[in-house]
């Protein structure tokens, strides 16, 4: 995912699909009833809202803030998702001047349409490294969420379409998978120039040893990467969990353009029981619906805390601060906040074969549309990536001396990623002629974290989000390793052929401080957030987290969160996968009655 806000023009929308049990305008007054109300129809949401109505005899209202995922070219086509960036389908959020961001605000994207940020989002599909899944295990105190014991959600969630022709059998090993889930999971399959200088360079420098399948439970190494598209097509929670089938079944109600604005408690109940959602609907008006077995709040790593907070669960002081009454004291509301710094750095090559062109030549990105539109074919049934690459620190890095491991010493857990594009992605404009290749890196094992709170000023407005990003020297260390041994990778012969060069003064390379000042200038927020409303383990003291590993928010009843915030440690990948697979096992502990 790479912001390039100043290429955003908007192509037509299509004339929306018309579907019976969507229902576009609600025009009621009256307190709807359903055994359960989920709030957002997002990675968490759908996979709840289609899983529990398996069940025929099982109610659900789904709640979406954002219109309907359906109709709309840039949803659909791969190559030119970052045009959604800034729309209607963004909640279009800002975080705080970031300190270690040189006092610059970073875009946070977050989807605002039916299937969330999985319907605007990069597609890249991870799981991360076996050891992540273990250590919520053992921090939870649950063996069922092991790695091994998960491994029926992971393939629950895909449908893995092999890559078909000759030598494509070394690009993922077919026993890791799953083939018959509602996400769709692909490899780029256009053959690009820079494929070869990608693998070639791997294994001239030793850098990326090759890895046949990143999804195995060890990322590490240089791997092809598999992207939730299907058919040339992106593959979303709302395309997936919320199809036209699903949207069929005559007990799941979706209420588009529907803002949760509070959840209301019983009176008198002790613990209070939550049971009535209040929103605003699509036609503006504030109604309510009242969940008869639960309400689950799946409206993500900003928009879960922030409906809990207006709600009086949260931090007391700071919710009395913002002039909200307190019901729950749940300091852990809206803290934790972690996520992924992402730094785009560009090379520049001498060939024209780039995807730069695609971006400057009208002619030719009307060319391949065309193409696109009549057969899903073609450059743009990809992003502008091709492979991905997960590593370590060396065990004697110096920052070690002062810092302990954060990923605590797991052989197989990456401290940064890793992925190279076909294509200038730095935050300041593409120079107007020229060729390039964009790396950008993420730090995977961010000591940083921030907060999400209300503003006091006004607490009903636009939340304070502080990414807290490279606000540990641990974070900014990790990009500087991730940089330097991306310019060793392309001083590799294969890169020299093409005359690779930084677009950068290379002699930061070589001093910290120069480097940071280009790290601090250049990166942002990477739309990776987790944590803001953290599981914790059944016993843990009130208020150090907020759900426990029912999902169930402590301290109070009818009420489970299931979305990215719950996910109690930053994912040593990208976090889509890893709320699929949090949202199946929490759909099977729900429909149990634990
Ligand atoms: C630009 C971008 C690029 C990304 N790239 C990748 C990637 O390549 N790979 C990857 O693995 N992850 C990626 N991610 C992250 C991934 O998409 C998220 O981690 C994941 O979607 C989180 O799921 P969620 O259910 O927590 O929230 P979301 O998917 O964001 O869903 C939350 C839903 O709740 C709705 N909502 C919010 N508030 C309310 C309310 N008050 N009332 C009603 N509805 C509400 C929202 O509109 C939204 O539909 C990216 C994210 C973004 C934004
Ligand atoms: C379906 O839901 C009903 C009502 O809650 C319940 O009685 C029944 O056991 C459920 N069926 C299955 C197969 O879980
Ligand atoms: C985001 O901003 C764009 C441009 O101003 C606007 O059209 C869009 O409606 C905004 N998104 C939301 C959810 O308000
Ligand atoms: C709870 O009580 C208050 C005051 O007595 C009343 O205004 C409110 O409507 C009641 N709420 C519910 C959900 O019954
Ligand atoms: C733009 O693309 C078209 C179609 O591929 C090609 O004929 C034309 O030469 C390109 N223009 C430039 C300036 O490269
Ligand atoms: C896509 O194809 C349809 C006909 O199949 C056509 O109506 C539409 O204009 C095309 N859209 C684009 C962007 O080419
Ligand atoms: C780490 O060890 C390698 C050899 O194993 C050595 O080349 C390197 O200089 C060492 N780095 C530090 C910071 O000590
Ligand atoms: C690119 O640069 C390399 C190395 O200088 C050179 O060998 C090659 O001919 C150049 N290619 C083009 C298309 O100019
Ligand atoms: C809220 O809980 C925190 C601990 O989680 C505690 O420090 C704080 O004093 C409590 N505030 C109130 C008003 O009870």
């Amino acid at each position: 995912m790479v912001p390039s806000l100043s290429s955003l023009i908007l192509l037509s929308v299509l004339p929306l699909t018309a579907l019976s049990s969507v229902v576009q305008r609600q025009t009621t007054t009256t307190t709807d009833q359903f055994d359960y109300v989920v709030v957002g129809g997002g990675a968490g949401g759908a996979v709840i809202a289609n899983r529990l109505t398996e069940n025929r005899s099982v109610s659900v209202l789904l709640i979406e803030a954002g219109p309907d995922n359906e109709g709309r070219l840039e949803g659909q086509v791969p190559y030119i998702y970052q045009r959604l960036f800034g729309s209607n389908w963004d909640w279009n959020y800002t975080t705080t001047p970031q300190p270690g961001l040189n006092n610059r605000v970073s875009p946070y994207f977050r989807g605002h349409v039916l299937g969330g940020s999985t319907s605007i989002n990069g597609m890249t599909y991870t799981r991360g490294p076996a050891s992540n899944w273990n250590r919520i295990a053992n921090y939870i105190g649950d063996q069922s969420w092991s790695w091994n014991n998960l491994q029926s959600y992971f393939r629950k969630n895909e449908a893995f379409i092999p890559p078909t022709g000759s030598g494509t059998g070394n690009r993922f090993d077919p026993a890791v998978h799953g083939t018959s889930g509602p996400i769709g999971v692909s490899l780029n399959s256009v053959n690009q120039w820079i494929i070869d200088p990608t693998l070639t360079a791997a294994e001239q420098t030793g850098i990326f040893p090759y890895n046949r399948d990143g999804n195995s439970g060890s990322p590490l190494g240089i791997s092809w990467q598999q992207f939730a598209i299907r058919n040339g097509a992106r593959s979303s929670a709302a395309t997936g969990y919320l199809n036209q089938q699903v949207r069929a079944r005559s007990n799941l109600r979706i209420s588009l353009s529907s803002r949760a604005t509070r959840l209301i408690a019983q009176n008198g109940t002790s613990p209070l029981r939550f049971t009535t959602v209040e929103y605003q609907n699509a036609a503006g008006a504030t109604v309510r619906a009242v969940a008869r077995r639960e309400i689950i709040v799946s409206a993500g790593v900003i928009d879960t805390p922030v409906l809990l907070m207006r709600s009086g669960l949260g931090d007391a002081a700071e919710l009395t601060a913002a002039g909200i009454t307190p019901l729950v004291n749940i300091s852990a509301i809206g803290k934790n906040f972690i996520d992924h710094v992402g730094t785009p750095a560009a090379w520049s090559v001498n060939t024209t074969l780039t995807d730069d062109e695609i971006d400057r030549n009208s002619t030719l990105f009307n060319q391949l549309l065309a193409e696109w539109n009549q057969s899903k074919t073609g450059r743009l049934t990809t992003t502008s990536l091709s492979h991905i690459e997960f590593s370590r620190l060396p065990n004697n890095a110096s920052i070690f001396q002062t810092v302990t491991d954060p990923t605590g010493g797991a052989a197989d857990t990456p401290h940064y990623e890793q992925i190279l594009a076909n294509k200038w992605t730095m935050l300041s404009p593409r120079p107007a002629s020229g060729n390039w290749v964009g790396m950008t890196h993420f730090v995977l094992s961010p000591v940083s974290t921030g907060t999400v709170k209300l503003n006091p000023a006004n607490a009903q407005g636009p939340p304070l989000l502080d990414s807290g990003s490279l606000s540990h020297p641990f974070d900014i260390f990790v990009l500087r390793s991730a940089i330097r041994s991306t310019a060793a990778y392309m001083n590799a012969p294969a890169w020299r052929q093409f005359n690779a060069a930084p677009a950068f003064d290379a002699s930061i390379l070589n001093n910290d401080a120069a480097l940071d000042n280009f790290i601090r200038s250049n990166s942002f927020a990477g739309a990776h957030g987790v944590a803001t409303a953290k599981m914790g383990p059944r016993n843990s003291p009130a208020g150090s987290d907020v759900v426990g590993p029912d999902f169930r928010v402590k301290g109070v009843q009818g009420l489970r969160i299931v979305d990215a915030s719950v996910i109690p440690f930053s994912p040593s990948g990208h976090s889509m996968v890893p709320t699929y697979v949090f949202a199946e096992k929490a759909a099977d502990i729900i429909k149990s009655g634990n």
